[in-house]
């Protein structure tokens, strides 16, 4: 399938090219900045969820803990406020905001639990491949007040922010401020050639 006939292809995606055969979903998953400010459902934000309860992790120790917000509800002016300016900028239009939270100790034994940030990376990515399948965009931030976020959001002993995650309806680039507009496509990838090694780091 060409990228013109593909329906996950609504971008420019002259940037990204194919070294070798991987589901397109790989390939034409990316971050859009421009949303249209309507809130998602709670079903909607149950499914993104779902996804991500089903990463794997050290132990099926499940260390992610997803605390959202919808836009005209109480919560979502606390989270947005921890947001960094540049961040504030476009996130305002987003559907939903999930902060991504991860527990830093195992819950058996409360040892520290090396792969929490792992672990919580792959719920992410599992969050953001669902997203795509929804047709509703999915950007990452880690560009938010971490040192606020722990009182904002309750977080108790052992659980440490990762990202926020704005999700939402996607809107046209050019609804984007000036800066972010010209940004707003498929980045590209460093080659296979520079990032795969047989048997030890060059
Ligand atoms: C952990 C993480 C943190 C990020 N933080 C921000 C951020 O604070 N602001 C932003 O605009 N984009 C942020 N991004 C988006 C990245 O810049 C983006 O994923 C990267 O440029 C690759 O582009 P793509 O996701 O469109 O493929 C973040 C992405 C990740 C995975």
């Amino acid at each position: 399938m060409s990228d013109s006939e593909n329906p996950l292809a609504l971008a420019d995606f002259s940037q990204r090219h194919a070294e070798a055969v991987a589901e397109d979903q790989f390939r034409m998953r990316w971050s859009p900045r421009s949303m249209s400010g309507q809130a998602l459902t709670m079903e909607q934000l149950q499914t993104l969820c779902e996804a991500g309860r089903w990463a794997p992790s050290c132990f099926n120790s499940q260390p992610w803990r997803f605390i959202y917000a919808l836009p005209g509800t109480p919560q979502w002016q606390p989270m947005f406020d921890l947001l960094m300016d540049v961040n504030q900028l476009w996130a305002a239009k987003a559907g939903a905001l999930v902060a991504l939270v991860a527990r830093t100790h195992f819950e058996a034994n409360d040892a520290p639990a090396a792969t929490h940030s792992f672990d919580a990376g792959a719920a992410w990515m599992s969050m953001a491949l669902q997203a795509q399948s929804m047709g509703l965009a999915a950007h990452a931030m880690w560009g938010f007040h971490h040192d606020q976020a722990a009182q904002a959001l309750n977080l108790g002993e052992h659980f440490a922010t990762q990202a926020m995650i704005a999700f939402g309806h996607r809107a046209a680039a050019d609804e984007l401020p000036e800066p972010l507009r010209e940004r707003e496509m498929p980045s590209p990838r460093k080659p296979l050639e520079q990032l795969m090694f047989a048997g030890t780091h060059p």
